[in-house]
């Protein structure tokens, strides 16, 4: 046989493995009552609630025919940890990279999905997805290092439950009403969208868990009772093993595990997650932080009661080494400095800001105005002020510097990457004041979600090899309501040369009427750089007027006299967030 009709045969082999998986999917109205409290509306798919599994294998390519079919929100679908490297209008985050899919429209969603591993899928409009539209999303990997290493697979996704919509919570959240901008403290915690779940396990085996934390905000601590885990992938990313007796994955983070199995038949076995409550202002009373499952080994024994543990010791995910142990990349060419603080704006409520900006979406995607401006797309005005644009030049090794300025915890996701976690520093250790590249890991740990430290910062580093329009922020879902995102426009005129926007994604702008070319407010050519008209964040407070006076009036009488004053002030002020 020739060496080239060997070669065709391959190729047609390969090209046969990968095959096309297609979703059709309807969101609609349902209901369901997960935690067997209360019986409410939930955003389904098909009908269905908890909504379906993704399941493909790597190298395939992912249709999905997505239909809005419900009557009152926007909607819009994002695969959680995907770099849609070439694709970043499939990306999803509404006047990003696309316009939202307005009631009774379509949009395709069509892309390869070139990584393996356990990613999520979630709405990214509004504060959506908490009402249920979110799911696990499976990268099945044939060829993967541990594919020999387990029996079978568990997926266990992890999450929190409101009883109220996120329409009725978020206009509570965002209020002079909640000048502390206290978050809505979760009713429940959910485990595969349930609670008292059983896995049925044989002894003798070895499982690979997938886990995922879905929540709209509560992270949890994990943990097996009497069975070890072994750490094997973070986000998508293989890992080196690594044993952990208890985890802790904020929303949106995902960890893999292998867990093997007893070899006795006669017990049962809890395990448990529980949400960590230093999120949570005020714990309200009789809440239950906890669920709990079981490993189920025999259907006849009893349902062991779960043990209280001493304390929360969770595995430091700084510690992971990857599995393709890719050394640290050299010293950055750009460094993004991002301040996180809370405070109020003139309206009374409290907002989150990275560099004194909080997040208000544009009149024109982001995306749009990146491909329409020519060479303005590299001047980050075009894209407006509240968008808290950066850019990205190509190929640069870029460092994302997060100062915590706030005494709460964040999980902070960028979209198209994974980054190197090159340094969390410890609670209240304060700003970055500069690290030398020695102190950094030599193979330093590789996800897609990071938590930040109360009062101290984390540093992260990645290549800018993915040209597109890509979000940062705190995935707190109430934080992405109170503004805690910054947009990074990475390698703009790449993006122009290789980028065509299918048209049932521009028909979505059209049904709208959504601008898709010029600056935030759809201005071209000399006029480019004249922002006037832009969506902006609410004034700061009036001069005098202190975010603690606003504390000390809240609860009292005076509060409607301010909320007159409120609706004077910002009668017609643009809502922020809204991604
Ligand atoms: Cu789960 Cu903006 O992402």
């Amino acid at each position: 046989m020739s060496f080239a009709h060997l070669l065709s045969i391959l190729l047609l082999a390969s090209s046969t493995l990968a095959k096309t998986v297609t979703y059709d999917f309807s969101v609609t109205w349902t209901k369901g009552n997960p935690d067997g409290q209360y019986e409410r509306k939930v955003i389904g798919i098909n009908g269905q609630w908890p909504i379906p599994q993704i399941d493909v294998d790597l190298g395939d390519r992912l249709v999905i025919n997505f239909h809005n079919g419900l009557p009152d929100q926007d909607s819009s679908l994002h695969f959680h940890g995907l770099f849609q490297n070439g694709t970043t209008f499939m990306d999803g985050p509404a006047m990003v990279s696309q316009c939202p899919v307005p009631p009774g429209m379509n949009i395709t969603y069509d892309f390869i999905v070139d990584q393996p591993g356990t990613y999520w899928y979630h709405s990214h409009v509004k504060g959506q997805y908490p009402d249920g539209i979110r799911g696990a999303f499976i990268v099945h990997d044939p060829q993967g290092p541990y594919k020999n290493s387990y029996d079978a697979e568990i997926i266990l996704t992890l999450s929190d439950w409101y009883h109220e919509q996120m329409p009725v919570l978020a206009k509570r959240f965002i209020s002079y009403l909640n000048p502390t901008g206290a978050e809505p403290v979760p009713q429940s915690a959910l485990m595969n969208d349930s609670q008292n779940i059983t896995l049925a396990v044989k002894p003798g085996k070895t499982y690979m868990v997938r886990m995922v934390n879905m929540a709209a905000f509560a992270a949890q601590y994990v943990w097996f009772e009497e069975h070890t885990m072994k750490v094997i992938e973070i986000d998508g990313i293989y890992t080196e093993p690594m044993d952990a007796d208890m985890l802790y994955l904020t929303a949106a983070q995902r960890v893999s595990v292998l867990i093997t199995t007893k070899n006795d038949t006669s017990k049962n076995y809890a395990f448990m997650g529980s949400m960590d409550q230093d999120l949570f202002d005020k714990v309200p009373d009789g809440l239950n932080p906890n669920v709990t499952g079981w490993l189920s080994y025999n259907s006849n024994a009893p349902l062991p009661a779960a043990l209280p543990v001493p304390e929360f010791k969770p595995l430091d995910d700084m510690l992971l080494i990857p599995y393709s142990r890719i050394p640290l990349l050299p010293p950055a060419d750009l460094t993004v400095t991002l301040n996180v603080t809370m405070s109020n704006l003139g309206d009374g409520a409290n907002y989150a800001f990275f560099n004194g900006l909080t997040y208000v979406r544009p009149q024109v995607p982001t995306l749009f105005t990146a491909l329409s401006v020519g060479d303005a797309a590299t001047n980050p005005l075009v894209y407006g002020r509240d968008t808290v644009p950066h850019i990205l030049p190509h190929m640069q090794i870029i460092d994302i510097v997060v100062n915590n300025q706030d005494p709460g915890k964040h999980p902070f996701h960028l979209h198209g990457h994974v980054f190197q976690t090159i340094f969390r520093s410890s609670d209240d250790a304060g700003n970055f004041e500069g690290h030398l590249e020695s102190e950094y890991p030599k193979v330093p740990m590789i996800r897609d979600t990071i938590l930040a430290p109360p009062g101290g910062h984390v540093v992260l580093r990645f290549r800018a090899d993915n040209p597109g329009v890509w979000l940062f922020h705190c995935h707190l879902e109430w934080h992405l309501l109170s503004g805690l995102v910054t947009t990074f426009i990475e390698a703009p005129m790449e993006l122009q040369r290789n980028t065509t926007i299918p048209e049932n994604h521009r028909a979505l702008c059209v049904k709208r009427g959504i601008l898709m070319e010029g600056n935030a407010v759809g201005r071209k050519g000399k006029d480019v750089l004249d922002l006037r008209g832009e969506n902006r964040s609410p004034d700061p407070l009036p001069e005098g007027f202190t975010a603690r006076g606003i504390v000390a009036l809240a609860g009292s009488t005076v509060t409607a006299i301010l909320g007159m004053g409120a609706v004077v002030w910002y009668g017609g002020a643009q809502v922020p967030g809204e991604i």
